[in-house]
């Protein structure tokens, strides 16, 4: 467990009733939460701010807020509700999960006296009612990242209606309704029955005045209560009022961090003399899709179909390409070809645009002197990688690319609404995707006459609507039904996802990059050059297993481990590997700090989110810019390099493949280009370097210079369009507990039918975030 993501650490409350009670005996609070206690993994909704204020959960103050739980549906079912309305206890709304979505919170608030609700605890239902898969649903906006978003004036045709089973339950705010999703199907139904118990025995003995209960039957069966401590900070916030907050001493003390993380592209064919302002660029075509995923409950979001198959579909793209097309036919041809994964798109494109915006729109640029080579030893070198102090770029080498043709994005080909169909929107006027279509499988051209919302959004609205492209999608004017888009029930698990599809996506994306590389020069060759991919293939089969089952799997860790040793070589520093995807593998982009891809510099031996200062960057040999990235990006990367780098090895042919542990063992192997030596992939072999990183950050924001890492402020150029999403710090022990009131003091309530053990209490069922730090504000 050394990549524990900085969500699953478990904490154990009140740890002297955590009796340990044998095996598989029926759950009860009577018997807390024995045998699996450790690794229960319930999660919470939180909160995020945006430019303009707050979405998602939270309690209204840090007192934590207790309530019995009791079933809503039993509640409103009943025909007394509004007679008991008012006697109610405070209480926590207890909801299966298919019952949780924007009517139903709505109804609860709409009838809910707001000093009684105590907060919402949605459950596993798998087991509970047996009505788990009943629907589709989605907590997104119908139009998502559209038009009632804080990322609205991001997305071109922002009013389409792409997400039909949307509530946009994810927009909302929340505040002062603290809810949590509860995944152990065995405490699950535990408290889905105890809320339904609770609530049968207030409509009865509340709707029948006669019945005198109660005091001696509280003492003896006290109710069962849930308690959140789940504060996300006040009413009023938002990103720039929290990243600027001062605390009460007068000192600067940011309460939350910007979501984002680190991009990663790759170009196929020799890289470009770097600094050579002489040498013709040829135009770029990037092949790009989004890598995150996101969900009411940030921990699950899990993305199978809205990011996995994604990534799955793109990285197997990078693959075929670099098979079956050599360095040396590349060079020939009109336009280069980049692949590209793209970091926190879900929150307001933020890897695209980042990227978009240093490349292009307008073009980056650094400050006044601020330009020195990323690794200070270098600097007598001829070329070296180049970096920027402030704004802090790690690497320039994206300065070098030429302008940008046309990008092509996949957006959730892993479910098909039509067989064997996949659709094309497509603004070139090429119709490259449509074009290849083949026997068994059609690409048809999208009907929806709008643009989904993937990176090719970005750069389409970054231009001006000047430069376009194509989206390929397994999808034609609506989401499918199945994708339960951006909700947690969007698994692999749920067996909608259909890896046929993906390979061949997969296929038709690199024989389109193929048709783009060769632009006006196409000669009909990308069907026979570019073979189809076997969903059999094991390489697929792996890196599928990978991105849908298990994110702590050999491809990735392997890959992930090399370029933290690689870095070991090149940097003199172990930076380690960021955190890991998890198992199930998931999305949430998190929040970004030097643990999870902010790049910093080392200047004199202090470290800076970016710096302007006195001292001058290079006097220590030491100085030197890192990063790093979490482990799906860092894996993505040495695997751009090994399957793109082959092509470029002055030896051509893999028998002839150097093998090796580390980068230091490639210092013999030539690279034609030239410019950087040879790498060691997690494949263990050495080939020439494609691949980069790239902040993604929203654009409004940068790091501070002269501070250190996890330190933002607005930029001087924002021009006030982007959604700047950020996450606020929170205790480490937020979470709910839940237990059985002690008979005394329960004086409001009336006990249900759990034979009680006196005395012990409470197990606290939601896990910590190592990451967090302190209670705030
Ligand atoms: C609900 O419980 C089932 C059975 O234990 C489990 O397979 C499933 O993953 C759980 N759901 C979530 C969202 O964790
Ligand atoms: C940049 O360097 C030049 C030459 O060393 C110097 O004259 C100038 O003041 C520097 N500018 C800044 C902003 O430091
Ligand atoms: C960083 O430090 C330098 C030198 O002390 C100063 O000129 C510059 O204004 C500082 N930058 C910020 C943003 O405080
Ligand atoms: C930022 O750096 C300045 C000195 O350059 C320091 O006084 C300040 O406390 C730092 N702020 C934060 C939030 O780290």
């Amino acid at each position: 467990m050394k990549f524990l993501s900085s969500s699953l650490v478990s904490v154990v409350a009140s740890s002297f009733c955590i009796t340990s009670a044998a095996g598989d005996k029926t759950l009860t609070l009577d018997h807390p939460f024995q045998t699996s206690f450790k690794k229960l993994p319930q999660k919470p909704c939180v909160s995020l701010f945006t430019r303009e204020g707050r979405i998602g959960c939270g309690t209204s103050d840090r007192e934590s807020m207790v309530g019995q739980v009791l079933s809503w549906t039993k509640l409103m079912n009943s025909n007394y509700y509004n007679q008991i309305a008012q006697k109610l206890p405070k209480f926590v709304a207890v909801l299966g999960e298919h019952e949780y979505n924007a009517q139903t919170v709505e109804q609860i608030i709409a009838n809910s006296d707001s000093s009684l609700l105590q907060g919402i605890l949605v459950v596993n239902a798998t087991s509970s009612d047996g009505s788990s898969s009943q629907g589709y649903y989605s907590p997104a906006p119908v139009s998502p990242r559209g038009e009632d978003s804080p990322s609205a004036q991001l997305t071109p045709d922002n009013g389409y209606a792409w997400n039909t089973y949307g509530d946009g339950l994810i927009l909302k705010d929340m505040y002062g309704i603290p809810t949590g999703f509860v995944q152990d199907s065995r405490i699950a139904e535990y408290m889905y029955n105890a809320g339904d118990q609770q609530a049968t025995d207030f409509i009865a003995k509340l709707s029948n005045e006669n019945v005198n209960v109660f005091d001696e039957e509280i003492k003896k069966f006290p109710p069962i209560m849930a308690e959140f401590d789940l504060y996300m900070g006040p009413e009023e916030m938002n990103s720039v009022d929290c990243l600027s907050w001062i605390d009460n001493d007068g000192n600067w003390r940011p309460k939350c961090l910007p979501l984002g993380g680190t991009s990663v592209y790759a170009t196929a064919g020799t890289p470009y003399t770097r600094g050579d302002s002489n040498e013709e660029k040829k135009p770029i075509v990037i092949v790009g899709t989004n890598m995150d995923a996101t969900a009411m409950f940030h921990d699950l979001s899990f993305g199978a179909n809205s990011a996995a198959g994604n990534i799955l579909a793109v990285l197997m793209a990078a693959k075929l390409f670099g098979e079956s097309v050599t360095d040396d036919i590349l060079d020939g041809l009109q336009n280069k070809i980049m692949f590209a994964f793209f970091q926190g798109e879900n929150y307001g494109y933020i890897g695209s645009r980042s990227f978009l915006r240093d490349v292009a729109y307008p073009g980056f640029e650094c400050s006044e002197n601020g330009t020195v080579p990323a690794l200070a030893k270098e600097k007598d070198k001829e070329n070296p990688k180049m970096a920027c102090l402030s704004p802090l770029r790690h690497d320039l080498d994206f300065m070098d690319l030429g302008n940008i043709q046309h990008m092509i994005t996949v957006d959730q080909v892993g479910i098909l609404t039509t067989e064997n169909t996949f659709y094309a929107y497509d603004s070139t006027g090429n119709n490259v995707l449509t074009g290849l279509s083949s026997d068994d499988w059609t690409v048809a051209a999208s009907s929806a006459g709008a643009l989904p919302p993937t990176p090719l959004s970005s750069l389409v609205s970054l231009s001006g609507g000047n430069v376009g492209g194509m989206v390929l999608t397994g999808y034609d004017d609506a989401y499918a039904a199945k994708s339960n888009y951006l909700s947690h029930k969007d698994t692999a698990a749920s067996g909608n996802i259909n890896l046929e599809a993906i390979a061949k996506a997969a296929t038709i994306i690199a024989r389109a990059a193929l048709v783009s590389a060769y632009g006006d020069n196409y000669d009909g060759s990308a069907m026979n050059t570019i073979p189809d991919l076997d969903a059999d293939d094991e390489d697929f089969k792996k890196a599928a297993n990978c991105f849908f089952e298990d994110g702590n799997c050999d491809l990735l860790t392997n890959f992930a481990k090399m370029e933290r040793g690689n870095m070991r070589v090149t940097h003199d520093a172990d930076l380690g590997i960021g955190p890991s995807l998890g198992k199930p593998p998931q999305y949430y982009p998190s929040v970004l700090d030097s643990r999870n891809g902010q790049p910093f510099v080392q200047v004199d031996g202090k470290s800076y989110g970016a710096y302007n200062g006195d001292k001058t960057y290079g006097e220590n040999k030491d100085d030197k810019f890192l990063v790093r990235p979490n482990l799906l990006s860092m894996s993505l990367y040495g695997l751009l390099n090994d399957y793109l780098g082959r092509g470029g090895l002055e030896a051509s042919g893999d028998s002839n493949l150097k093998k090796c542990q580390s980068s230091s063992e490639c210092s013999k192997v030539s690279c034609s280009s030239g410019i950087d030596p040879a790498v060691c992939t997690g494949s263990k072999v050495c080939v020439c370097p494609r691949a980069h990183y790239h902040l993604a950050l929203d654009e409004g924001l940068v790091a501070s210079p002269n501070n250190s890492t996890g330190v933002f402020i607005p930029s001087d150029d924002d021009d006030s369009v982007s959604p700047m999403y950020t996450e606020p710090y929170w205790s480490n022990d937020i979470g709910v507990h839940v237990y059985r009131a002690s008979g005394s003091s329960a004086s409001w309530t009336l006990g249900v039918g759990f034979v009680t053990a006196a005395g012990c209490v409470a197990a606290s069922i939601f896990l910590n975030r190592s990451l967090r730090k302190q209670k705030l504000y």
